[in-house]
């Protein structure tokens, strides 16, 4: 396929490109880090994610290759995935490792390489893409910040509890055959309402044994044992940031009961981890940094920390209607917990340019169709409530509760108290508890 500009051509990555994709990807990311220097973490990433990822084919990969040459000068790759809320499963992409050689940037090459990934991800299905990275820029490509996955508050060293052990539970590093166990623990999580991204127990090998030693998305998985039993796991930075942070990305436990005595050991585990990465890399161990939601069982059972401001993900849904009408079981157990009928036959969600009905039988939700939308949704009678796509996503994804969109959106806008009481009801504020596939 080409596209854009004449000069180069945008196609899928192939094996053959590994060696200069991790050249070129190493050379342009996290150069603040190193100095300028190639960064070793990322090419060996690229090779893995080339060679024996359990999800990651070179096809994901997009590559600019410049036809004067025949080489790759830029490239991104799009992580397919699966996050869960409340059993629903929804296909996600994580666009990671955009980078352009310096002596090419000026002609728009991710700007193309975005337009060929998101033709893709319209014909496969995928129902939203999301991105970490520069502020504002990928704004500029329809993205918007929709999702924050971090904001807990950040634990000196000094503060961690001294003792490993408590009573019957205990700690130590995972093994590839626990893999089972934390499948199975996944599973069960993403039947909660909280976004999560399940892994299988391939993906959990591969995370545990799987990842070159190098790869800059290793990290460390613990589980936590009661007897010989998994009941918990925790996953973190597998060396010291360079602030000095033992970070931490992950922590599920089989029993939300578990939490108040099984956080204190995890907190205690993690001092230890610092202290040996300490001593191994002779730099000062400062504190642990949890990259989790600050309502996070792991966080809301330990000291209080130093508060920390959420960072935000960027997230692009095409069609925001579609990822809607996925969440329909959602909806309908939110509705069934607050013991909420809805009394018409339909309920319409305007989103200036195209509608959402959603039809009801008995007062529950049966099905969600795209209809054209009202020239003046907020005038017209047959819609109940009129919310900016932008707003919407926000809604469905969690981000925000009705309330907050009602005071952030002015052109949001509902037609009655019964509406805005079932609707509030339907999109609470979701806890995001995901550690992404990368
Ligand atoms: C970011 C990057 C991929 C952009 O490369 P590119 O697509 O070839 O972009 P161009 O050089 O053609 O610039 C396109 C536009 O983006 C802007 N832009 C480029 N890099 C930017 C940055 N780091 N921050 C903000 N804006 C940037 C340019 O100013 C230009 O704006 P204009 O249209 O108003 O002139 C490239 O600079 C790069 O590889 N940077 C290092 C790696 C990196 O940071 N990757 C992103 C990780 S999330």
């Amino acid at each position: 396929m080409t596209t854009g500009t004449v000069r180069y051509l945008i196609r899928p990555g192939r094996p053959s490109d590994a060696a200069e994709l991790a050249d070129l990807q190493a050379s342009v990311q996290l150069q603040r880090v190193t100095g300028g220097k190639p960064h070793p973490g990322i090419a060996a990433w690229v090779h893995d994610l080339l060679d024996g990822h359990p999800s990651v084919t070179p096809d994901d990969f997009l590559v600019a290759e410049d036809p004067a040459t025949g080489r790759p000068v830029a490239s991104l790759v799009s992580l397919r995935q699966d996050w869960a809320l409340t059993g629903v499963r929804l296909p996600v992409a994580q666009i990671e490792l955009v980078g352009t050689a310096p002596e090419h940037r000026g002609n728009r090459l991710t700007e193309q390489l975005f337009a060929a990934l998101h033709q893709r991800h319209a014909a496969d299905g995928v129902a939203i893409q999301m991105i970490e990275g520069i502020p504002y820029f990928y704004r500029r490509l329809g993205y918007d910040y929709a999702l924050a996955n971090d904001g807990a508050p950040t634990l000196p060293a000094a503060e961690l509890p001294p003792r490993g052990d408590a009573g019957d539970f205990s700690m130590r590093p995972a093994t590839a055959a626990d893999a089972y166990a934390l499948a199975d623990l996944d599973r069960l999580l993403a039947a909660d309402d909280v976004w999560t991204c399940p892994r299988d127990v391939a993906v959990w090998q591969y995370e545990i044994a799987g990842r070159r030693a190098a790869d800059f998305v290793r990290r460390a998985v613990a589980v936590l044992v009661s007897g010989t039993d998994v009941v918990a796991y925790l996953v973190y930075g597998n060396r010291l940031s360079t602030a000095g942070d033992v970070f931490v990305v992950a922590a599920g436990a089989l029993r939300p009961e578990d939490w108040p005595v099984a956080a204190p050991v995890m907190h205690a585990y993690l001092g230890q981890a610092g202290r040996e990465f300490e001593a191994a890399e002779g730099r000062p161990f400062t504190a642990v940094r949890f990259l989790l939601d600050p309502r996070h069982p792991l966080v809301l059972h330990g000291p209080h920390g130093v508060p920390q401001r959420p960072r935000g993900w960027y997230v692009r849904a095409a069609d925001p209607i579609g990822l809607l009408t996925r969440l329909q079981p959602a909806l309908r157990a939110r509705w069934q917990a607050a013991g909420l009928r809805w009394p018409e036959p339909e309920l319409t969600i305007d989103t200036y340019g195209r509608a959402a009905r959603l039809e009801f039988e008995d007062g529950t939700l049966k099905a969600v169709h795209a209809v054209p939308g009202e020239v003046s949704p907020p005038t017209s009678p047959s819609v109940h409530a009129a919310i900016p796509p932008a707003a919407l996503l926000q809604l469905l994804l969690g981000h925000r509760d009705l309330p907050g969109l009602l005071d952030h959106w002015p052109d949001c806008l509902l037609r009655d108290r019964r509406t805005e009481e079932f609707l509030t009801a339907a999109f609470p504020t979701v806890p995001v508890h995901l550690w992404t596939r990368t």
